[in-house]
């Protein structure tokens, strides 16, 4: 039997996301029981729902028609035997593996044989799940974001033994519920929750090293595209569900360090500063996140011997905004496009775009004085003052930190000078991301357009991994993380073995692109 929108849905679970998987399996037409535990849940459920849409066809959003076409589609139900008619099962009730283990076992016998029984599990593995059931095949993630109405994305997640027809009929479930569905192997995190973990983790590490500030991070990350820094982020989901998930993606990695939680997480969580829920997280609430001060960088001051290093994007906004300070100057700037670093040099000093390695080790390598290294700029600045971290070598001369900063405020940024760490900010989490994605696609969680689609749209990331990849470089993510393993050690920094045997494929290409069926 294939699913088509006369097909009973079952939703198991009345609360947040069982009432939203409610609603659009009911807009899509189907008729839906709901069912919870807790007596009157599921009525009440309905009812909430119904306010809600009225409130939506007030504001003339949506037909009335279509309105109570849904609600007509939603039965709440007092006893699960009511709904032996369901071809589809979606069960959202609580994250415990026994307790969606034994209702999986009660539905086996009261479905029919090809009923399908999808878990709304967030960290659950599917393969446990099915465990035990006389047909472990008809089980599958369907793993909706929150809030269910409004995130097109579901990750329709294969245990060992999802039976493949059972998980494209999820697939196309999804889809007909427009949806924008993605395959998943079940593994700790599935996608989008294991890929975005760096997102907060290198955060929290420099946090925890004191490098720099959550506003300044927050900052920097958002410039780069992303629409929430990783503070202000934790600070909305709340670091106690943040804390959670990491410790259970770390957990069932077996403690791989690469997942490790933060101190400062747990700390905040310990002492109660949730985020916006408790009022007070890296920020306090209702204010939020504090605006940066204002960067006061004077006009760059008179140079001679202006050398621009390097191609690509970053050296051609360095060539113009060197041609245009040294025109009013009456100079003119030497370049060097084969120089192995992006950057300007100015009668011997370095301003460098950061490979990942930190200011103070590029100043002990070179035998040099004066070097600042600026962040990756993801994107082209937006606005007069577009912040953009950098970090200096401690013995950079007083003239060239201010006239680095200077430099970096003439091409657009409004320059946040923090601790010298290796990757800086944008570089260090891009790169980190990149890498957690690259493993993912190794080890057969997703495809690369999987996994681009995922985090694009279950976590509003402004472009996915694989995007981001072929914007930079396979060498350059390399060397970023690299640069983090040098200067750390230890298991965090590793570099996928997908992204290395890529890389060198790329330089080994001669220029011709290669197809990812030519690397797997
Ligand atoms: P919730 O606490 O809002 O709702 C769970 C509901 O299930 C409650 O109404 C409870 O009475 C009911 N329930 C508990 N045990 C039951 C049982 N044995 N039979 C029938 N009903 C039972 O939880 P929420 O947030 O809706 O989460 C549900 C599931 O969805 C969990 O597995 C969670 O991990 C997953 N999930 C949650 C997301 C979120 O952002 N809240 C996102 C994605 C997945």
């Amino acid at each position: 039997m294939t699913a088509t929108n006369q097909t009973t849905v079952l939703v198991i679970g009345a609360g947040i996301m069982g009432a939203g998987i409610a609603q659009v399996a009911a807009q899509a037409g189907h008729p839906v029981f709901l069912f919870d535990l807790r007596e009157g849940a599921a009525g009440d459920a309905k009812r909430k729902l119904g306010a809600t849409l009225d409130g939506l066809v007030a504001k003339g959003k949506l037909a009335a028609e279509t309105v109570a076409a849904t609600l007509a589609n939603i039965e709440p139900i007092a006893r699960l035997d009511a709904a032996a008619a369901a071809g589809v099962v979606v069960e959202a009730i609580v994250e415990n593996l026994d307790a969606k283990r034994s209702l999986f076992r009660a539905l086996e016998s009261l479905l029919s044989a090809d009923a399908i029984l999808c878990t709304n599990t967030s960290s659950i593995s599917v393969t446990a799940i099915a465990n035990g059931l006389e047909h472990p095949g008809r089980v599958v993630g369907m793993h909706f974001f929150n809030p269910v109405p409004l995130m097109k994305l579901v990750e329709v997640v294969h245990g060992l033994l999802t039976a493949p027809d059972v998980a494209d009929r999820a697939f196309e479930l999804a889809r007909s519920w427009g949806k924008v569905p993605v395959h998943a192997r079940s593994t700790p995190g599935f996608i989008v929750n294991r890929i975005a973990r760096p997102y907060y983790a290198e955060a929290l590490a420099l946090l925890q090293e004191q490098a720099t500030t959550p506003q300044v991070l927050d900052a920097c990350l958002r410039a780069a595209g992303f629409r929430m820094g990783p503070c202000e982020l934790m600070d909305l989901i709340g670091h106690d569900t943040n804390f959670a998930v990491t410790r259970s993606v770390f957990e069932a990695n077996f403690g791989d360090k690469r997942y490790v939680p933060s101190l400062i997480q747990r700390e905040m969580v310990d002492g109660g500063l949730l985020g916006r829920k408790s009022g007070r997280g890296f920020y306090g609430y209702p204010e939020g996140t504090p605006p940066l001060p204002p960067s006061a960088c004077g006009p760059v001051p008179t140079a001679r011997n202006v050398t621009v290093h390097g191609a690509g994007p970053v050296a051609q906004a360095l060539v113009s905004a060197a041609s245009r300070i040294l025109e009013s100057q009456g100079g003119l700037a030497q370049l060097a496009p084969d120089s192995p670093w992006i950057g300007i040099e100015v009668d011997g000093a370095r301003l460098m775009l950061s490979d990942g390695t930190p200011a103070h080790e590029v100043a002990r390598r070179g035998g040099l004085s004066d070097v600042v290294v600026f962040d990756l700029p993801l994107c082209r600045p937006v606005a007069a003052a577009t912040p953009l971290a950098y970090s200096v070598h401690a013995g950079t001369s007083a003239s060239w930190q201010a006239a680095a900063a200077s430099w970096l405020q003439a091409l657009g940024y409004a320059p946040q000078r923090m601790q010298d760490a290796p990757g800086l900010i944008v570089a260090r989490t891009v790169a980190m991301l990149i890498n957690e994605a690259a493993d993912a696609v190794q080890q057969g969680v997703c495809t690369p357009e999987g996994a681009d689609a995922a985090m694009k749209l279950g976590v509003n990331y402004p472009a996915g991994p694989f995007e981001w990849l072929a914007q930079w470089s396979g060498a350059g993510v390399i060397a970023v993380v690299e640069a983090l393993d040098a200067a750390y050690r230890g298991e965090r920094y590793r570099v996928s073995p997908w992204l290395r045997r890529r890389a060198g494929i790329w330089e080994h290409s001669f220029g011709h692109a290669c197809r990812d069926d030519e690397i797997h």
